[in-house]
C-alpha cells in the first residue's frame, strides 16, 4: 500500500519520478506527489487522484532538478485530499518525507511537537516525521543523525524516502514496509518494489528492517540504527520489461487471466523431473524431513491467497491424512493461537508484503513454529523471513484482482500435496503418476477453459442490471465459490456472497428471487447429488442458475440453467480450472459497467497495513 520512488543522478528527476509512480500506482491511487531538488531549491507538486493528474500539474510547474522523491497514496490517516498527499515537509519546507506504512504513536509525537510550537498542515500520521527531523537538526546534529534520532522515536511500520534541500543525497529507511535500492551507473533509485526499476538498472539491494541508507548518485551506504555500517546483498533484477506491459490487452487483469497457460508452466518449470517423475522443490530439500513428519499443516493468508490455502487444506487433509486447516492471517494473530511446534505453517502471499501475514509469521516464529513461504515476489519481506519456501514464479501480477497468482498457488500446493502423500504412502505410485500427468496437461486445459470467454462475456452483459450474486459450492468447490464472490465484488462493486451450497437452506435461500443469480460450482470431486438437491431448491424458487461443472456432467440437464463446462481433470486440480470462468465473469462484469478494472476504488495491490 502506497508506492515510494526516489531518484538521484544526472537526469531530470521529475519525469523519472512520475514514470516510476505510474508503475507503482497499483499500490495506491487516491493521490500522489513528488518533490524535486537542484543545488539551490526544492519544490513539491501534489495532486488528488491518479498520477496522470499529477503529471499534468507537474508539466505546468516545470520544476528542474536531478534528485527527488515521489509517492502514490492509499489513504490511512486523513481523507484523499491534496494537503494529505505526500511528500510531507517541515515548516521550513526544506525536509520532505514520503512514507508507506502506519505510525502507531503519531498522536503522542504530534502532541509533543505541538507543545514545542510545531504546527501541522495535514491529517496524516506521516507529518510528524519531517518535523522531528527538523527538531533534531535544530539541536545541531547532521541530517543522518537527525533521521536516526527520529527513527528511534517511531513505533509502527514504515518505509521512508527523505530528501533535504541542503544535502546532495537521499535517505531511505525501512522498518516493516518494503524498500529496494536500484543501483545504476552514476544514478540511484529508491522504490517500494522492483517494478519501476526494470529496464532502468540491473542491480538492486533489498533493505532489511532497521536499515537506513544514505544514497548519492554514485554510491550508497547502509547503516543500522546505531549508525554502524551494514552490508546487504546485491541482486540482479529478475523480471523482464514485457512482464510489466499490457502487451496489447486492454487491462492488466485481462492479460493476467489469459496469461495463465504460461504462468502455470512457469510455476511448474524445473519442478517435475522427466526421468523419474519426481516433484522437486529446491527450497524444501533441506527441510523435507520436517514437512514429511509434520503433525499438522496450517495455511495462513489473506484474501485470494487465503482461498488458495482453503483449497489446499481440503486437498492435503484428503490425500495426505495429515490434519490441515486454513486461516485468515488477520484473525490468526489476535486469537493468540497455540502453535504446533511439530507442524508446518504455510504462509501464502502473492506480494510477499501483506502486513497481517507478516505479523502472523513473526508470532509463529516467536512461539517456536516453522514457517514455509509460498510467495510470488522474489526478495519480498515474507520470502525473507520465512524459514524456507517455494517461489510461485507466476511473473509480476499488476491488476489489483489476483488471478494468475491463485491458479499458480493452487497448482504448487497440489504438487506439494501429492509429493507428500506419495512419500507418506497415502497415495499409490500409480495414483501419484496419474495426478502428475494431469498436472502436466493443465496448461492445455486452461487454454480450453479460456475459449469460453465469449459465452461468459455474454452472461456478464445479461447480468449487467443485477446487483446481487450468490456463488455456491460444496467441498473444494466452496473456496472457489468464495474466490468468485471476492473477485466480483472487489472490482465490479456488485454485492456477491460465496456460500457452502448446503448452507443455503439455513437462511440464505430467503434471498433467492429472479434478480439474484446463483453461480453454482458442481465438479466431480464433490457430492454431485447433494449439490443437485441444492440446485433444485433454487430452481423451485424461481432463481436463475449458472452451473460450472465438468464437461461429462449431465445430472443437471432437467433443470433450466446456463452451463459453463470445464475439462475433466483430477479433482484436486479442478479449482485451477473452475476459478477461471469466475475470473472472466468478474472481468466482463466490470467492463460492462464501465468501471476501473485494474484499480478498483478503495483498494491497493499490496496491503502493507494491518
Ligand atoms: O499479496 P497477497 O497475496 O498476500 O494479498 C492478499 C490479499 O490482499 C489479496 O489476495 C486480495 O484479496 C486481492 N485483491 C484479491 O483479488
Amino acid at each position: 500500500m502506497c508506492g515510494i520512488i526516489g531518484y538521484i543522478g544526472n537526469k531530470e528527476a521529475g519525469d523519472i519520478l512520475i514514470e516510476g509512480l505510474q508503475k507503482l500506482e497499483y499500490r495506491g491511487y487516491d493521490s500522489a506527489g513528488i518533490c524535486v531538488a537542484d543545488e539551490k531549491s526544492i519544490s513539491r507538486t501534489r495532486s488528488v487522484g491518479k498520477v496522470e493528474s499529477l503529471k499534468e500539474k507537474f508539466a505546468l510547474n516545470k520544476h528542474k532538478g536531478t534528485r527527488g522523491i515521489g509517492h502514490t497514496r492509499w489513504a490511512t490517516h486523513g481523507a484523499p485530499l491534496e494537503k494529505n498527499a505526500h511528500p510531507h515537509s517541515d515548516l521550513e519546507e526544506k525536509i520532505y518525507v514520503a512514507h508507506n506504512g502506519v505510525l502507531e504513536n503519531y498522536k503522542e509525537l504530534k502532541d509533543i511537537l505541538q507543545k514545542k510550537g510545531y504546527t501541522f498542515t495535514s491529517d496524516t500520521d506521516t507529518e510528524v516525521i519531517p518535523h522531528l527531523i527538523n527538531m533534531y537538526k535544530a539541536e545541531g546534529v547532521n541530517i543522518k543523525e537527525a533521521i536516526i534520532k527520529t527513527v528511534k522515536c517511531l513505533t509502527g511500520a514504515y518505509g521512508l524516502a527523505v530528501i533535504d534541500k541542503d544535502e546532495e543525497c537521499l535517505y531511505a529507511v525501512k522498518n516493516g514496509s518494503p524498500l529496494v535500492l536500484g543501483i545504476g551507473d552514476g544514478e540511484m533509485y529508491i522504490s517500494s518494489d522492483e517494478i519501476p526499476l526494470i529496464g532502468k538498472v540491473e542491480n538492486t539491494v533489498f533493505l532489511s528492517d532497521g536499515d537506513i541508507a544514505e544514497i548519492r548518485a554514485s554510491e550508497y551506504q547502509i547503516f543500522d540504527i546505531n549508525n554502524f555500517i551494514v552490508e546487504r546483498e546485491v541482486n540482479e533484477i529478475q523480471n523482464e520489461a514485457e512482464n510489466i506491459s499490457k502487451e496489447g490487452f486492454a487491462y492488466f487483469m485481462e492479460k493476467e487471466i489469459f496469461n495463465q497457460p504460461q504462468s502455470i508452466k512457469d510455476s511448474m518449470r524445473g519442478r517435475i523431473s522427466k526421468d523419474n517423475n519426481e516433484i522437486i522443490f529446491g527450497g524444501l530439500m533441506d527441510h523435507w524431513g520436517k514437512v514429511q513428519n509434520a503433525t499438522s499443516i496450517n495455511f495462513i493468508a489473506c484474501g485470494t491467497s487465503y482461498h488458495a490455502g482453503m483449497v489446499a487444506a481440503y486437498n492435503f487433509e484428503n490425500i495426505t491424512r495429515v490434519s490441515s486447516r486454513a486461516e485468515y492471517a488477520s484473525e490468526f494473530l489476535y486469537r493468540h493461537p497455540v502453535i504446533d511446534k511439530s507442524g508446518i505453517y504455510v504462509a501464502i502471499s502473492q506480494s510477499g508484503e501483506t502486513k497481517d501475514l507478516l505479523s502472523a509469521i513473526e508470532y509463529i516464529k516467536k512461539e517456536g513454529g516453522t514457517v514455509m513461504g509460498l510467495v510470488n515476489v522474489v526478495g519480498s519481506s515474507i520470502s525473507r523471513i520465512t524459514d524456507f519456501g517455494i517461489h510461485i514464479h507466476a511473473g509480476p501480477e499488476i491488476g489489483v484482482a489476483s488471478t494468475k497468482a491463485f491458479t499458480s498457488q493452487t497448482l504448487l500446493l497440489s504438487m506439494l500435496a501429492i509429493k507428500l502423500a506419495k512419500d507418506k504412502g497415502t497415495l499409490t505410485k500409480e495414483e501419484y503418476i496419474g495426478i502428475k500427468n494431469e498436472i502436466l496437461d493443465i496448461p492445455r486445459k486452461i487454454q480450453k477453459v479460456l475459449s469460453c470467454n465469449d459465452d461468459i462475456k455474454k452472461l456478464a452483459e445479461e447480468h449487467s442490471d443485477k446487483n446481487n450474486t450468490l456463488f455456491l459450492g460444496r467441498g473444494v468447490d466452496y473456496p472457489v465459490a468464495l474466490e468468485g464472490a471476492l473477485k466480483l465484488k472487489e472490482i465490479s462493486y456488485v454485492h456477491a456472497e460465496g456460500y457452502p451450497a448446503a448452507e443455503l437452506k439455513h437462511g440464505v435461500i430467503a434471498l433467492i428471487d429472479k434478480d439474484m443469480p446463483s453461480i453454482v460450482l458442481a465438479t466431480k470431486g464433490t457430492n454431485i447429488n447433494k449439490v443437485l438437491g441444492n440446485v433444485e431448491e433454487i430452481n423451485a424458487r424461481g432463481g436463475e442458475i449458472v452451473m460450472i461443472s465438468d464437461e461429462d456432467q449431465d445430472v443437471f440437464s432437467h433443470i433450466p440453467h446456463t452451463r459453463i463446462s470445464i475439462p475433466n481433470t483430477h479433482p484436486i486440480l479442478t479449482p485451477i480450472l473452475s476459478a477461471i470462468p469466475l475470473q472472466l465473469y468478474a472481468y466482463h462484469s466490470v467492463v460492462v459497467r464501465g468501471r476501473n478494472v485494474d484499480q478498483p476504488r478503495n483498494l491497493a495491490k499490496s496491503v502493507t497495513v494491518e
